[in-house]
């Protein structure tokens, strides 16, 4: 069977052909150039954008997997949650296509389409602990069984990837942070300032980075002289242990004998070290997606909505985008 999966959520626009789960195309088209200026994704702009990039991307996608649109099987497209005026822009197109080709349409959660990200590319063991660190999103789920998730905890407040960006933007980095941070944190000593460490009730494997943030602001307001590469050092430190404990005490809560670690954040080369060291430890099976699968694209959409159709899944051509939807709640 052959899938289109579309995502449009925040500030991608992407498109990917998979072929009974293997991927013969993915095109994204990142709008990072366009919101760096403001320092985050203003979303009246990344709508447009995604109007503007669409039906090129599309045009990509299908042209690089050497298919013609009447070699589609089906359409997946991202439903939630994400921006709203952003989820229109795929999640209409998706149902333009079905509607027109007759063909069937799923709506996929953004979130899971993350968490399968790495299916793509080996099957998961189940039960797996799924680690979602993204821009908007820092949870951490266990999958018992295929489309049924678990929340065992969520962020209270910031993201992980926003922490990065917020960081960033104190250090003049611009935007996204994430990548700068980690480059120039490679040249720093991460012992340079000492920062709190949240303290989370380790029964719900919750996590928390504003005071993380504001703690940076308050270190870098007092010692402006403090070395960049040694403060991007010490932040990135302070993220990572908190995401490696929350890690390890959702496995010690769930028995899970698998990791997954996905979304932006989980590109970061310290994080990936870091939690393999934990996996290492306590003898799990650590699984991280390649990295160009790691932030937003439509193969891990594409993937998510072929695992619903072979489970007979499929929604109608009225279904609406959902900026608020919880997974596994
Ligand atoms: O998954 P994603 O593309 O979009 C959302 O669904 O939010 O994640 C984007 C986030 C940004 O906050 C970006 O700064 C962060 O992922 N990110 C990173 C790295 N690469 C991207 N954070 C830390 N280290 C990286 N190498
Ligand atoms: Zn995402």
């Amino acid at each position: 069977m052959i899938v289109l999966g579309l995502e449009s959520s925040c500030d991608d626009t992407a498109a990917a052909v998979l072929e009974d789960g293997r991927e013969l195309s993915s095109v994204v088209a990142s709008q990072d150039l366009i919101h760096a200026p403001f320092g985050g994704v203003v979303p009246e702009l990344a709508a447009r954008n995604h109007l503007a990039q669409i039906i090129p991307v599309i045009e990509l996608a299908l042209d690089r997997a050497e298919i013609d649109i009447a070699g589609i099987d089906a359409v997946a497209a991202t439903r939630g949650p994400g921006l709203l005026g952003c989820l229109l822009v795929a999640l209409q197109t998706a149902k333009g296509i079905a509607r027109s080709r007759g063909l069937p349409l799923v709506g996929v959660h953004h979130i899971e389409g993350h968490l399968l990200s790495t299916e793509l590319d080996q099957p998961l063991p189940r039960p797996f602990l799924g680690m979602v660190v993204s821009g908007g999103h820092s949870a951490l789920y266990l999958s018992e069984a295929e489309g049924r998730w678990k929340l065992l905890g969520e962020t209270r407040d910031d993201a992980a990837g926003e922490a990065f960006d917020k960081a960033a933007k104190l250090l003049d980095l611009g935007y996204p942070g994430g990548r700068r941070i980690e480059a120039l944190a490679r040249e720093g000593d991460p012992a340079t300032l000492v920062l709190p460490r949240p303290r989370v009730r380790s029964e719900a494997v919750d996590l928390s980075f504003s005071g993380l943030k504001t703690a940076l602001w308050q270190r870098l307001r007092e010692r402006p002289d403090l070395p960049p590469a040694g403060v991007a050092a010490s932040f990135q430190a302070a993220v990572v242990e908190t995401l490696v404990a929350a890690a390890r005490r959702g496995l010690e809560k769930t028995g899970a004998g698998c990791l997954v670690v996905t979304g932006g954040v989980s590109a970061n080369g310290a994080l990936r070290a870091a939690m393999a060291d934990l996996c290492r430890d306590v003898g799990v099976m650590l699984v991280v997606p390649p990295l160009a699968r790691c932030t937003d694209n439509a193969a891990m959409i594409a993937f998510a909505g072929w695992r619903r159709l072979a489970r007979g899944e499929s929604d109608p051509l009225d279904i609406e985008p959902m900026p608020v939807w919880p997974l596994g709640r």
